[in-house]
């Protein structure tokens, strides 16, 4: 199995440092480095935090609607691909029809590597690729038309939607497909208890606690806030860090001076209503093919392709 390094570890320390001296802390980084990986696939299977599981359920009831919308020819791409077990879902699908080329994409390289393990009975030709989700110019260069392309377990709504959904438009041919999963805004416009958990909390702090910071020099603080963009208003998480002692923590070789008082803002997630997703899709030029609801209809997966008029 291949793998294909567009970002190396020096380069995404380099990054960290960068951002932590503007006290950012994006959601990238809790997913790489040592133990990155691992304390994601703690948080990802524990049942404090059921969002990616239950993700996964209406994945899985939706496959069989699903395969009527690729063709023979369609390989998969992901990004963001975490453990990669959605996508192992997909391409036993998928590889009963034809052998198929699966790039499996990821900021974090020690999550690529597990992902390859997950199909490495398939018959698939699976090709890891260590990248940043905002490099989609270059990954597309990597894949072979036409593809399915898929951001799952709610990556869709840590990214601006404009922009993301943009790049989007712009990296898919016209037969094409996008393949991505919400979580909807909850009643009452209500932060979900599984984003306020403590195993939540060690998670988000991981990459500062492993650099110096001690467990008890902060505090986590996470909020649910309303946000007026194109489609109207919504919702988005606003997570931080505040440092309530002095620590020094160790990036790219050198040590950054964190003060008592400081914030550090971390990645957000959006909270949108399913009719704010379509009509953002329209606006960037998708058309949806279908979507399914989970029974609850708290999570919404949608398949959609570019509207070629
Ligand atoms: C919420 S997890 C979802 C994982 C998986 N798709 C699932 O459904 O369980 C987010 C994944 O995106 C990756 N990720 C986060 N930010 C990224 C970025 N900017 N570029 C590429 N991958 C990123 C993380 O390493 C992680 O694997």
């Amino acid at each position: 199995m291949e793998k294909i390094e567009l970002v190396t570890d020096e380069a995404l320390e380099a990054d960290l440092a960068r951002c932590l001296s503007r006290r950012r802390l994006p959601d990238c980084f809790l997913y790489t480095g040592a133990g990155g990986a691992e304390k994601w696939l703690t948080l990802d299977g524990s049942a404090t935090f059921p969002i990616a599981a239950r993700l996964t359920e209406l994945l899985a009831a939706s496959l069989g609607d699903l395969q009527k919308h690729w063709g023979p020819r369609h390989n998969l791409v992901s990004v963001g691909i975490g453990s990669g077990q959605k996508e192992r879902l997909i391409l036993q699908e998928m590889s009963r029809e034809s052998r198929r080329c699966y790039w499996c994409v990821d900021v974090s390289g020690a999550l690529v590597d597990i992902a390859l393990t997950a199909v490495a009975d398939l018959e698939v030709d699976a090709i890891g690729v260590v990248a940043y989700m905002e490099d989609l110019d270059a990954l597309k260069r990597l894949w072979r038309e036409p593809v399915v392309l898929c951001l799952l377990g709610n990556n869709f709504c840590n990214y601006e939607p404009d922009v993301l959904l943009g790049a989007v438009a712009e990296a898919l041919g016209e037969e094409d497909r996008f393949l991505f999963d919400c979580h909807l805004l909850e009643e009452n416009d209500m932060l979900n208890p599984a984003y306020t958990s403590g195993l939540n909390a060690e998670f988000n702090a991981r990459p500062l606690v492993a650099r110096g910071l001690a467990e008890t020099g902060f505090a986590f603080h996470i909020a649910l806030v309303a946000r007026q963009i194109s489609v109207g208003r919504t919702y988005r998480t606003r997570k931080w860090l505040e440092i309530k002692k002095e620590s020094r923590v160790a990036a790219d070789g050198r040590e950054i001076r964190l003060r008592a008082g400081e914030d550090i803002e971390m990645g957000f997630t959006y909270k949108f209503e399913s009719g704010q997703v379509e009509a953002l899709l329209k606006r960037c030029g998708f058309c949806i093919l279908e979507q399914w609801f989970s029974p609850a209809r708290e999570n919404v997966l949608i398949l959609a392709v570019r509207d070629h008029g």
